[in-house]
């Protein structure tokens, strides 16, 4: 396991892990952000905490090839069985934590990660400089983390967790990253679930056993939930 390693209680239920990615941006606004910025088209690509793949597999008809870097034998097993189905031949898995990628000096054109390991401190540094250390000359990294001040996702993870989501956990993150060249970007999105019961699903991921008190929360079986987004260029 990765020194820095920062378990996902997606590895453990990988029902409710697919769910959640089938229904977070429904209509793709984080992509549109990041490929408009840095167009992935024909380009060596790194997912950082790749979790169960299910970016890397989706992200693979446009790139050239995409290294899916994961420390997780749990999630590890998540990407093969996903590849094993699906008709894509230019994803490639590395068993690697963010802070040993096992990829040489200046070989990938954009790196992202999502909800994983670059929580915004300075534990995040070694994996910050093993990224740099992979992207070319001109390369882009994307952070992308959630943002507990917008959405209703946001106001209850902070609930939630207020010690994690403390008052100041953006501003603190926005000036982290700045002072480490990152520009911030917000996307305001929505989890949208088919039905409640797979609403209750993906909320079981964050919230646990009080997974019921915040679906009674919520009406429908929609909720909004924004982003913070983080850019880097080499
Ligand atoms: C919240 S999940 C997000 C997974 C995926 N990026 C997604 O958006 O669904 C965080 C992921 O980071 C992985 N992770 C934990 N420690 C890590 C490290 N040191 N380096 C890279 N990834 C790590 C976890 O195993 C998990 O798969």
């Amino acid at each position: 396991m990765a020194e820095q390693f920062y378990p996902y209680t997606g590895a453990t239920n990988p029902t409710a892990y697919e769910y959640w990615n089938e229904c977070t941006d429904p209509d793709y606004l984080l992509e549109k952000l990041m490929w408009d910025i840095a167009p992935i088209d024909g380009k060596m690509v790194l997912d950082v905490g790749a979790g169960s793949g299910f970016q890397a597999v989706r992200y693979a008809s446009k790139a050239f090839r995409i290294f899916a870097a994961e420390p997780d034998p749990r999630m590890l097993r998540q990407i093969y069985l996903r590849l094993a189905k699906e008709d894509v031949g230019n994803v490639s898995v590395l068993a690697v934590s963010a802070e040993e990628i096992t990829l040489p000096t200046d070989s990938i054109d954009v790196a992202y990660a999502r909800f994983a390991y670059f929580y915004g401190t300075d534990d995040c540094l070694p994996g910050l400089s093993e990224i740099q250390r992979v992207l070319k000359p001109g390369g882009h990294f994307f952070v992308i983390d959630n943002n507990p001040d917008r959405g209703q996702f946001g106001k209850l993870a902070r609930q939630a967790h207020p010690e994690i989501y403390t008052p100041t956990y953006v501003d603190e993150r926005t000036d982290f990253y700045r002072e480490h060249g990152f520009e911030r970007f917000e996307v305001d999105t929505l989890i949208r679930a088919p039905d409640r019961q797979v609403l209750g699903e993906i909320l079981k991921l964050d919230f646990a056993d009080n997974y019921r008190k915040v679906l009674c929360s919520i009406e429908g079986t929609e909720l909004s939930y924004s982003l913070s987004v983080y850019h880097f260029k080499e």
